[in-house]
Protein backbone atom coordinates (compact mmCIF):
# COMPACT_ATOMS: atom_id res chain seq x y z
CA UNK A 1 0.00 0.00 0.00
CA UNK A 2 0.87 3.07 -0.82
CA UNK A 3 2.13 5.93 2.10
CA UNK A 4 0.07 7.90 2.52
CA UNK A 5 0.88 12.18 3.52
CA UNK A 6 -0.36 11.98 7.33
CA UNK A 7 -0.01 15.88 7.36
CA UNK A 8 -2.68 16.65 4.91
CA UNK A 9 -4.73 13.35 6.36
CA UNK A 10 -5.18 14.25 9.65
CA UNK A 11 -5.48 17.85 8.90
CA UNK A 12 -9.04 16.26 7.17
CA UNK A 13 -9.23 12.83 7.83
CA UNK A 14 -12.83 12.58 6.07
CA UNK A 15 -11.78 14.08 2.69
CA UNK A 16 -8.91 11.13 3.08
CA UNK A 17 -8.09 7.61 2.81
CA UNK A 18 -9.47 7.24 6.41
CA UNK A 19 -9.11 3.65 6.68
CA UNK A 20 -5.49 4.13 6.48
CA UNK A 21 -5.68 6.80 9.12
CA UNK A 22 -7.79 4.29 12.10
CA UNK A 23 -4.97 1.38 10.80
CA UNK A 24 -1.88 3.84 10.67
CA UNK A 25 -3.44 4.82 14.47
CA UNK A 26 -3.65 1.11 15.89
CA UNK A 27 -0.51 0.64 15.05
CA UNK A 28 0.99 3.10 16.87
CA UNK A 29 -1.10 2.79 19.78
CA UNK A 30 0.71 -0.56 19.53
CA UNK A 31 4.17 0.62 19.62
CA UNK A 32 5.80 -0.16 23.71
CA UNK A 33 7.38 3.56 23.80
CA UNK A 34 3.67 4.93 23.26
CA UNK A 35 2.14 2.79 25.56
CA UNK A 36 4.63 3.75 28.28
CA UNK A 37 4.06 7.36 27.80
CA UNK A 38 -0.01 7.04 27.81
CA UNK A 39 1.17 5.38 31.11
CA UNK A 40 2.96 8.00 32.42
CA UNK A 41 0.47 10.36 31.35
CA UNK A 42 -2.15 9.06 33.42
CA UNK A 43 0.57 8.66 36.33
CA UNK A 44 0.33 12.82 36.21
CA UNK A 45 -3.39 13.02 35.54
CA UNK A 46 -4.47 10.76 38.31
CA UNK A 47 -7.75 10.71 37.43
CA UNK A 48 -10.11 9.84 39.97
CA UNK A 49 -13.83 8.08 40.25
CA UNK A 50 -16.25 10.86 39.46
CA UNK A 51 -14.40 13.15 37.41
CA UNK A 52 -15.20 14.79 34.32
CA UNK A 53 -12.11 13.98 31.09
CA UNK A 54 -12.32 15.67 27.74
CA UNK A 55 -9.50 14.12 25.12
CA UNK A 56 -9.45 16.30 22.38
CA UNK A 57 -8.81 15.44 19.01
CA UNK A 58 -9.31 11.58 21.05
CA UNK A 59 -8.92 9.72 17.07
CA UNK A 60 -10.32 5.97 17.73
CA UNK A 61 -10.80 6.92 21.37
CA UNK A 62 -8.51 4.00 22.83
CA UNK A 63 -7.34 6.39 25.45
CA UNK A 64 -10.45 7.84 26.12
CA UNK A 65 -11.75 4.39 27.02
CA UNK A 66 -9.10 3.63 29.09
CA UNK A 67 -9.29 7.31 31.34
CA UNK A 68 -13.25 6.04 31.56
CA UNK A 69 -12.35 3.25 33.41
CA UNK A 70 -10.64 5.61 35.84
CA UNK A 71 -13.61 8.11 36.52
CA UNK A 72 -16.01 5.11 36.40
CA UNK A 73 -19.71 5.61 36.45
CA UNK A 74 -20.01 8.53 38.70
CA UNK A 75 -17.48 10.46 36.24
CA UNK A 76 -17.45 10.84 32.84
CA UNK A 77 -14.90 10.79 29.75
CA UNK A 78 -15.65 12.83 26.60
CA UNK A 79 -13.94 12.40 23.41
CA UNK A 80 -13.88 14.72 20.66
CA UNK A 81 -12.31 14.92 16.92
CA UNK A 82 -13.16 17.09 13.87
CA UNK A 83 -13.50 13.88 12.07
CA UNK A 84 -16.91 12.04 11.51
CA UNK A 85 -14.97 8.78 10.11
CA UNK A 86 -12.35 8.79 13.84
CA UNK A 87 -15.86 9.06 16.01
CA UNK A 88 -17.43 7.00 14.43
CA UNK A 89 -14.73 4.63 14.76
CA UNK A 90 -14.28 5.67 18.15
CA UNK A 91 -17.60 4.77 18.76
CA UNK A 92 -17.65 1.16 17.25
CA UNK A 93 -14.76 -0.02 19.45
CA UNK A 94 -16.01 1.35 22.62
CA UNK A 95 -19.53 2.17 22.71
CA UNK A 96 -20.39 -1.57 23.84
CA UNK A 97 -17.84 -1.01 26.88
CA UNK A 98 -20.54 -0.06 29.36
CA UNK A 99 -18.80 3.02 30.42
CA UNK A 100 -19.07 6.41 30.64
CA UNK A 101 -18.05 7.60 27.26
CA UNK A 102 -19.02 9.25 25.14
CA UNK A 103 -18.01 10.85 21.49
CA UNK A 104 -18.77 13.75 19.20
CA UNK A 105 -17.53 15.71 16.22
CA UNK A 106 -15.76 18.62 16.86
CA UNK A 107 -13.33 21.25 15.95
CA UNK A 108 -10.80 21.66 18.97
CA UNK A 109 -11.30 25.25 18.94
CA UNK A 110 -14.91 25.49 19.03
CA UNK A 111 -15.83 22.30 21.77
CA UNK A 112 -19.98 21.59 22.49
CA UNK A 113 -20.06 22.24 26.47
CA UNK A 114 -20.23 24.90 29.30
CA UNK A 115 -17.81 26.67 30.53
CA UNK A 116 -15.73 25.24 33.92
CA UNK A 117 -17.02 21.82 32.53
CA UNK A 118 -13.89 19.64 33.08
CA UNK A 119 -11.17 18.24 35.88
CA UNK A 120 -8.87 17.46 33.16
CA UNK A 121 -8.61 17.61 29.16
CA UNK A 122 -5.97 15.93 27.27
CA UNK A 123 -4.81 16.63 23.92
CA UNK A 124 -2.07 14.23 22.55
CA UNK A 125 -0.60 14.75 18.44
CA UNK A 126 -3.27 17.23 17.20
CA UNK A 127 -2.48 20.42 17.62
CA UNK A 128 0.68 20.02 15.53
CA UNK A 129 -2.77 19.62 12.77
CA UNK A 130 -3.38 22.84 13.97
CA UNK A 131 -2.24 26.38 12.48
CA UNK A 132 -3.64 29.27 15.11
CA UNK A 133 -3.54 27.54 18.31
CA UNK A 134 -4.19 30.31 20.46
CA UNK A 135 -7.98 29.62 20.32
CA UNK A 136 -7.52 25.66 21.32
CA UNK A 137 -5.91 27.38 24.33
CA UNK A 138 -8.41 29.82 24.78
CA UNK A 139 -11.04 26.34 25.03
CA UNK A 140 -9.06 24.60 27.29
CA UNK A 141 -8.83 27.65 29.76
CA UNK A 142 -12.52 28.01 29.18
CA UNK A 143 -13.63 24.47 29.64
CA UNK A 144 -11.33 23.50 32.67
CA UNK A 145 -12.43 23.91 36.40
CA UNK A 146 -10.64 26.11 38.73
CA UNK A 147 -7.42 24.04 39.81
CA UNK A 148 -8.48 21.34 36.92
CA UNK A 149 -5.54 20.27 34.85
CA UNK A 150 -4.35 19.99 31.32
CA UNK A 151 -1.90 17.84 29.54
CA UNK A 152 -0.62 18.24 26.43
CA UNK A 153 1.40 15.64 24.08
CA UNK A 154 2.82 16.48 20.93
CA UNK A 155 6.05 16.42 18.37
CA UNK A 156 8.85 19.14 18.21
CA UNK A 157 9.44 17.86 14.18
CA UNK A 158 12.63 20.10 13.98
CA UNK A 159 14.20 17.53 16.62
CA UNK A 160 13.19 14.22 14.34
CA UNK A 161 16.38 12.59 14.36
CA UNK A 162 17.41 9.58 11.62
CA UNK A 163 21.00 8.69 11.55
CA UNK A 164 22.04 8.49 7.96
CA UNK A 165 25.48 9.24 5.81
CA UNK A 166 23.43 11.81 3.82
CA UNK A 167 23.24 14.52 6.41
CA UNK A 168 22.86 17.63 4.12
CA UNK A 169 19.58 16.06 2.39
CA UNK A 170 18.56 14.56 5.62
CA UNK A 171 18.60 17.59 7.13
CA UNK A 172 16.47 19.25 4.36
CA UNK A 173 14.03 16.26 4.56
CA UNK A 174 13.74 16.84 7.95
CA UNK A 175 13.08 21.17 7.98
CA UNK A 176 10.45 19.81 4.83
CA UNK A 177 8.67 17.27 6.93
CA UNK A 178 8.72 19.57 9.74
CA UNK A 179 7.38 22.54 7.49
CA UNK A 180 4.60 20.72 6.05
CA UNK A 181 2.63 20.52 9.52
CA UNK A 182 0.81 23.62 10.14
CA UNK A 183 2.44 23.69 13.50
CA UNK A 184 5.18 21.57 13.21
CA UNK A 185 7.25 22.97 16.05
CA UNK A 186 4.20 23.03 18.59
CA UNK A 187 5.80 20.37 21.32
CA UNK A 188 9.12 23.06 21.89
CA UNK A 189 6.49 26.07 21.96
CA UNK A 190 3.83 24.00 24.70
CA UNK A 191 6.06 25.24 27.55
CA UNK A 192 5.40 29.12 26.41
CA UNK A 193 1.88 28.41 25.92
CA UNK A 194 1.22 26.89 28.97
CA UNK A 195 2.68 30.41 30.53
CA UNK A 196 1.19 32.87 28.69
CA UNK A 197 -2.31 31.46 29.36
CA UNK A 198 -1.56 31.29 32.58
CA UNK A 199 -1.23 28.26 33.71
CA UNK A 200 0.51 26.78 37.23
CA UNK A 201 3.07 24.06 38.33
CA UNK A 202 4.00 23.10 34.69
CA UNK A 203 5.09 19.97 34.59
CA UNK A 204 7.48 19.26 31.28
CA UNK A 205 8.80 15.93 29.92
CA UNK A 206 10.93 14.78 26.88
CA UNK A 207 9.46 11.57 25.89
CA UNK A 208 11.41 10.02 22.49
CA UNK A 209 9.76 7.29 20.14
CA UNK A 210 12.39 5.41 18.02
CA UNK A 211 10.19 3.10 15.53
CA UNK A 212 11.11 0.51 12.94
CA UNK A 213 12.13 1.40 9.37
CA UNK A 214 8.96 0.09 8.41
CA UNK A 215 6.99 2.86 10.59
CA UNK A 216 9.25 5.67 9.77
CA UNK A 217 8.43 4.93 6.13
CA UNK A 218 4.58 5.18 7.14
CA UNK A 219 4.87 8.09 9.45
CA UNK A 220 7.38 9.88 7.29
CA UNK A 221 7.37 8.44 3.87
CA UNK A 222 3.77 10.07 2.33
CA UNK A 223 4.59 13.78 3.48
CA UNK A 224 8.56 13.29 1.45
CA UNK A 225 6.48 11.93 -1.29
CA UNK A 226 4.86 15.37 -1.09
CA UNK A 227 7.94 16.95 -1.65
CA UNK A 228 8.89 14.91 -4.71
CA UNK A 229 5.76 16.05 -5.88
CA UNK A 230 6.50 19.68 -5.30
CA UNK A 231 10.25 19.27 -7.31
CA UNK A 232 11.58 20.45 -3.48
CA UNK A 233 13.38 17.08 -4.13
CA UNK A 234 13.96 14.50 -7.13
CA UNK A 235 12.88 10.62 -7.23
CA UNK A 236 16.54 9.63 -8.13
CA UNK A 237 17.97 11.13 -4.64
CA UNK A 238 14.96 10.45 -2.19
CA UNK A 239 14.97 6.76 -3.83
CA UNK A 240 18.65 6.45 -3.06
CA UNK A 241 18.55 7.90 0.18
CA UNK A 242 15.77 5.46 1.82
CA UNK A 243 17.88 2.60 0.08
CA UNK A 244 20.46 3.32 2.27
CA UNK A 245 18.38 3.37 5.39
CA UNK A 246 16.97 0.01 4.30
CA UNK A 247 20.65 -1.07 3.72
CA UNK A 248 21.30 -0.03 7.17
CA UNK A 249 18.09 -1.94 8.65
CA UNK A 250 19.55 -5.36 7.04
CA UNK A 251 22.42 -4.82 9.01
CA UNK A 252 20.98 -3.56 12.13
CA UNK A 253 22.27 -0.30 11.98
CA UNK A 254 18.89 1.84 11.68
CA UNK A 255 17.89 4.15 14.02
CA UNK A 256 15.88 7.41 14.36
CA UNK A 257 14.09 9.11 16.73
CA UNK A 258 10.91 11.07 17.02
CA UNK A 259 11.17 13.51 19.61
CA UNK A 260 7.84 15.02 21.92
CA UNK A 261 7.29 16.92 24.60
CA UNK A 262 4.53 15.89 27.21
CA UNK A 263 3.01 19.03 29.33
CA UNK A 264 0.97 19.57 31.89
CA UNK A 265 -0.37 22.72 34.19
CA UNK A 266 -3.06 23.70 36.04
CA UNK A 267 -5.58 26.12 35.83
CA UNK A 268 -5.16 29.01 38.23
CA UNK A 269 -7.82 27.87 41.47
CA UNK A 270 -9.85 31.83 41.53
C1 LIG B 1 -2.40 11.69 15.03
S1 LIG B 1 -4.10 11.62 15.41
C2 LIG B 1 -4.02 11.46 17.18
C3 LIG B 1 -5.26 10.86 17.74
C4 LIG B 1 -5.20 10.55 19.24
N1 LIG B 1 -5.06 11.75 20.04
C5 LIG B 1 -4.09 9.59 19.54
O1 LIG B 1 -3.21 9.91 20.33
O2 LIG B 1 -4.11 8.51 18.97
C6 LIG B 1 -4.65 13.29 15.19
C7 LIG B 1 -6.16 13.45 15.40
O3 LIG B 1 -6.45 14.85 15.45
C8 LIG B 1 -7.64 15.08 14.75
N2 LIG B 1 -7.65 16.50 14.38
C9 LIG B 1 -6.86 17.13 13.46
N3 LIG B 1 -7.14 18.43 13.43
C10 LIG B 1 -8.11 18.65 14.35
C11 LIG B 1 -8.82 19.80 14.80
N4 LIG B 1 -8.57 21.02 14.28
N5 LIG B 1 -9.75 19.67 15.76
C12 LIG B 1 -10.00 18.43 16.31
N6 LIG B 1 -9.37 17.30 15.91
C13 LIG B 1 -8.44 17.41 14.96
C14 LIG B 1 -7.59 14.12 13.58
O4 LIG B 1 -8.86 13.88 13.00
C15 LIG B 1 -7.00 12.88 14.26
O5 LIG B 1 -7.98 12.04 14.78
Amino acid sequence: MQNQDITAGFQSADNSDSAYLIKFLEDVHNCETVRNVFKEQLAWLKIQRGDYVLDIGCGIGDQAYEMAKLAGYAGLVTGTDASHAMIDMAKKRHSASGLNLDFLVAPANAQPFDNLSFDHIRTERVLMYVKDTDPVFAEYLRLLKPGGNLLVYDVDWDALVISHSHTVLTRKIVGFISDKFPSGRIGCDLFRHFKRFGFNDIKVKACGYSHPLELVKRIIGGIIQTGVNENSFTANEINDWWAILERDDREGKFFASFQGFMVMGRKQKI
